[in-house]
């Protein structure tokens, strides 16, 4: 038996707590090939959101599906907590290889993206005995308590919540409005004097600012954050939950900078599809803090690390990174080559499958909220997922395994949309339904 769009959506209105979700359409996804999906009325769509990344591998993988299967024919899990199954420890093992090579890190398993962000701040203090901690202005680190206090990305996330976390600092992230000598030198007068830099746990980045519009910042910038820690024994913590394994072409959205960091964190796609968040550093950094200073029953959940396992091995195997970057290039040309025709898409921003497309008003050059809805709600209806992000960014993140096929097929459907908005044809109507961030 299977419901419909329509019925699904109405029992989501009457028992699900609406600030969970972002509204954007009422569709539901019933199955997914790559990355085609298909949904409770039987339309197919490209994705064009990978899951918001943890779909990096697309959906429906049968060799993740069987082997998580066969794992839970044995054992679903056992608690992390007291005692080892196999699947976590070899997952480690894995994970703790990725950022170096080196076999001296160690892992911290959590279970999801916003709870992996929080162990990093507890390592983060527990190793520098230290409590302040920075982050920057429009990032998006997750939704836990430690998570969000680090996020400055949308006021409705945080109103009526507090008091949050103490002790976060914001500092700007470099964009087109704030150059990376500003930035770095805003930290530094803050430095000087209001936050004594010897009380800093950590500064935590995303490498890549995703949800603030997939803006990528100067090399400089990171370089230079990183010399600030080095100066005065700050950990750098990269938050690699969205951007990290294959999107940006490396295993982490970092090494694009050639900067090292003291903590990795994961999320997302690290559980191929299955909940899972893991903190990656060095042994005498890891190790600091005792137990059970954070322990979590389902931590390292069996079944979710042969998923991982799985997954892993397969990005391994089809070279997921070189994967991304030839099809990223492919898809950023065709968008390129919209942009000659169609004055209202402004700076494309790409690394790796990671696209960030700004629509703005052609005269005025300003964010257009209004345009892009009507453009993301208009893809949804002629088979293209593709949400936006700071109000007025594209998010184009396909799973790395769509096929040249597919991507044709996406940027014909967004291609047919934006000439219909530019001829005045998606009445504001659609509006009231879609909402975004
Ligand atoms: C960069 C980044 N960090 C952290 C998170 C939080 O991850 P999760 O939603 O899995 O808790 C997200 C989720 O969107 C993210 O994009």
């Amino acid at each position: 038996m299977s419901l419909d769009n329509k019925v699904i959506q109405s029992k989501n209105d009457k028992f699900v707590a609406k600030t969970q979700q972002i509204p954007y359409s009422p569709v539901a996804f019933e199955k997914g090939e790559g990355a085609v999906l298909f949904d409770h009325d039987g339309k197919k769509y490209i994705d064009f959101l990978s899951s918001a990344c943890s779909a990096n591998l697309g959906h429906g993988n049968k060799e993740i599906a069987d082997a998580v299967r066969d794992q839970m024919y044995n054992i679903t899990q056992y608690t992390f907590a007291y005692f080892n199954t196999e699947p976590p420890v070899l997952l480690a093992e894995e994970l703790a290889k990725l950022p170096t090579g080196a076999s001296d890190n160690k892992v911290l398993f959590s279970a999801t993206g916003s709870a992996a962000i929080d162990s990093a701040i507890k390592i983060s203090r527990g190793f520098t005995g230290r409590t302040k901690l920075i982050s920057m202005i429009g990032a998006y680190h997750g939704s836990t308590f430690g998570a969000l206090s680090l996020s400055a990305l949308s006021i409705n996330m945080r109103k009526s919540l507090g008091p949050l976390v103490p002790e976060v600092y914001h500092f700007r992230y470099p964009d087109s409005e704030h150059s990376w000598q500003e930035c770095i030198d805003e930290m530094k007068d803050a430095f000087n004097h209001y936050l004594p830099a010897d009380e800093v746990a950590a500064i935590f980045i995303e490498p890549v600012a995703g949800d603030m519009g997939l803006v990528i910042p100067p090399k400089e910038w990171i370089q230079e954050l990183r010399n600030i820690c080095d100066e005065h024994g700050i950990l750098l913590v990269s938050d690699e939950i969205q951007l990290g394994l294959c999107r940006t072409g490396k295993w982490f959205a970092l090494d694009n900078f050639d900067v090292k960091a003291d903590l990795y964190v994961l999320g997302k796609s690290v559980g191929g599809g299955l909940p899972l968040g893991a903190v990656v550093g060095r042994q005498e950094i890891m190790d600091k803090l005792d137990a059970p200073a954070h322990v979590f029953t389902l931590a390292g959940n069996t079944t979710v690390c042969v998923s991982a396992l799985k997954s892993l091995e397969i990005l391994k195997r089809i070279d997921a990174n070189k994967l991304s970057v030839e099809k990223g290039q492919y898809l950023e040309r065709k968008i390129e080559n919209l942009r000659e025709r169609f004055p209202f898409i402004g700076e494309i921003r790409g690394l790796g499958l990671s696209i960030g497309v700004d629509i703005i008003n052609p005269e005025t050059k300003e964010k257009d909220p209004t345009a892009t809805a009507k453009i993301c709600y208009e893809c949804f209806k002629r088979g293209l997922i593709l949400i936006f992000i700071n109000q007025s960014t594209l998010r184009v993140q396909p799973p790395l395994v769509i096929e040249y096929e597919q991507i044709d097929e996406a940027v014909k459907i967004l291609e047919e949309v934006m000439e219909d908005f530019s001829n005045g044809k998606i009445s504001d109507d659609v509006l009231s339904e879609i909402k975004g961030w």
